[in-house]
């Protein structure tokens, strides 16, 4: 039977080793979350790094095994490729540039040949897994020249690429000393998703400047074959974190978070630790606004859960130190001996302690200065079974398309943030709901499931119309 094989850098397990047992955690960022419901599905199966070193090829045989019970094959990286393809190529040269960070990205050829081999690496996984029928699904800017090394392996196979983060504009993205291999290594799938028509519009732009192929609503010719570009913005499992959120468990915990707070507002805010987010900008909004409205102190809280991330990367360290030394300056000069302006945790939490979070937050503060989709924010809409509460959300984040009716700040603009918080913590409780109702119908349309069958339903277009161009 034909399968899907969806390939990312990153399983949606993440291993761990603990006084020599191995346990399976489950992986953090919009991805894995996002993915983490549908691969398993019939014969679908997973490939990717299971997040740790493993050098013992016995050790490695029992991941093998246990992963295989849940549909997952692992690609074990050494110590080295984890360096200089994952901390090195992907996250200090890829994500700085593709979030228009491009003054923190590192040139460096050695960098650049590991991703060239681990790319290769995570080919030969997938073609020893791939048969005839099946369709192949690649995920993320950790993999930009698998689609052309597949296609060379696989002529005749159906694959897909979809890039959750934002495609920089051409001025930005032709600072690439290698711009022009990583354009045609994506130019390998049969159709080139993103979340965004910007996106798309961008890497099109690309695609003409850098490698001259021109495109019609979309379709590119290569010039051996035609491949078609479009943007799917990505929806999530609306059905569970509203089922979560519902469920006793979740009422639990909020009742027990709550007493914390009395007569407190809730302003949340969620993200991994990563300078696209706009962590520090957001914290000093929030001292912005205690000065100048005096009359919310004691009155709200700003919850903050700041999730680990690539903590080896030297811009990632020099912004937790940022982020450490803010929030302590901050609630140094305002906190009481019965109120902390900031409650700050730094580390992972499961679901349930998230949802229960979500419903208990009167305000979602979702401020990234560039995020391809952010998903926190659609978690945050569909866990409000009451419909009250306000998210303010960056115009910077793809989700701003699709939630208009949010407050939609420019996270540059303190000012305007200062001034959003303000206005939310004021809104009246009709005006949160309807908003918040209009938000849940679209989301609960647009979900993941629709997300991956509008994708599919796509790939599955583009191939019988490729047989068609290719007999006219
Ligand atoms: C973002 C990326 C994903 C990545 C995730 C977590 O959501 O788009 O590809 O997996 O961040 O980052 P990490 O480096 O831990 O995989």
């Amino acid at each position: 039977m034909a399968k899907l094989i969806i390939v990312s850098n990153r399983l949606p397990v993440k291993l761990q080793e603990k006084e020599g047992k191995l346990t399976y955690k489950p992986s953090e960022g919009g991805l894995a979350t996002g993915l983490g419901s549908i691969y398993k599905e019939g014969d679908n199966i997973w490939i990717g790094w299971p997040g740790m070193v493993v050098e013992d090829a016995e050790k490695q045989q029992q991941i093998h095994e246990d992963l295989h019970k849940e549909s997952m094959h692992p690609v074990f990286l050494s110590e080295a490729e984890i360096k200089e393809f994952y901390e090195g190529f992907s996250n200090e040269t890829l994500w700085p540039t593709f979030h228009y960070f491009s003054q923190y990205a590192i040139y460096d050829q050695n960098l650049w040949e590991t991703y060239v081999e681990v790319n290769q690496k995570f080919c030969d996984e997938v073609v020893a897994q791939a048969g005839p029928e099946d369709t192949i699904w690649v995920h993320d800017y950790q993999l930009l020249l698998l689609p052309s090394m597949l296609r060379e392996k696989l002529p005749d196979a159906t694959i897909g690429f979809f890039l959750h983060i934002p495609f920089p504009s051409y001025e930005v993205f032709r600072l690439l000393p290698w711009r022009k291999e990583i354009l045609e290594g994506m130019l390998g799938a049969d159709l080139l998703g993103y979340h965004t028509y910007d996106d798309m519009r961008h890497f099109l732009s690309s695609v003409n400047r850098i490698i001259g192929h021109g495109s019609m609503h979309g379709w590119i010719n290569t010039g051996s074959r035609s491949l078609l570009v479009d943007s799917f913005p990505m929806g999530i499992d609306y059905e569970k974190y509203a089922t979560v959120a519902g469920s006793d468990e979740v009422k639990k915990r909020e009742n027990i978070y709550r007493a914390n707070f009395k007569n407190q507002k809730i302003i949340l805010s969620i993200d991994r630790l990563d300078y696209s987010k706009g962590i520090p900008q957001r914290l000093k909004a929030f001292e912005m606004f205690l000065e100048r409205y005096p009359e919310f102190h004691e009155k709200v809280t700003l919850v903050m859960l700041v999730v680990p991330s690539r903590d080896a990367v030297e811009k990632y360290k020099e912004l937790k130190e940022e982020v450490d030394e803010l929030v302590g300056r901050i609630n140094g000069k305002y906190s009481h001996i019965n109120w902390n302006p900031i409650q700050y945790f730094y580390r992972s939490y499961p679901l349930e302690t998230l949802s229960a979070f979500y419903r208990m937050a009167d305000v979602a503060l979702v401020t990234p200065m560039r995020d391809g989709m952010n998903l926190v924010c659609k978690e945050y809409i569909a866990s409000k079974l009451d419909q009250k509460g306000v998210l303010i959300l960056s115009e910077m984040a793809g989700a701003s398309k699709e939630l208009s009716e949010a407050l939609l700040i420019n996270p540059n603009d303190i000012n305007q943030l200062v001034e959003s918080l303000h206005a939310a913590l004021v809104m009246p409780e009709e005006e949160q709901v309807q908003h918040m109702r209009n938000m849940q119908v679209s989301l609960r349309r647009y979900n993941i499931h629709h997300w991956v069958s509008m994708f599919m339903d796509r790939l599955a277009y583009v191939k019988i119309k490729q047989l068609s161009l290719a007999t006219s």
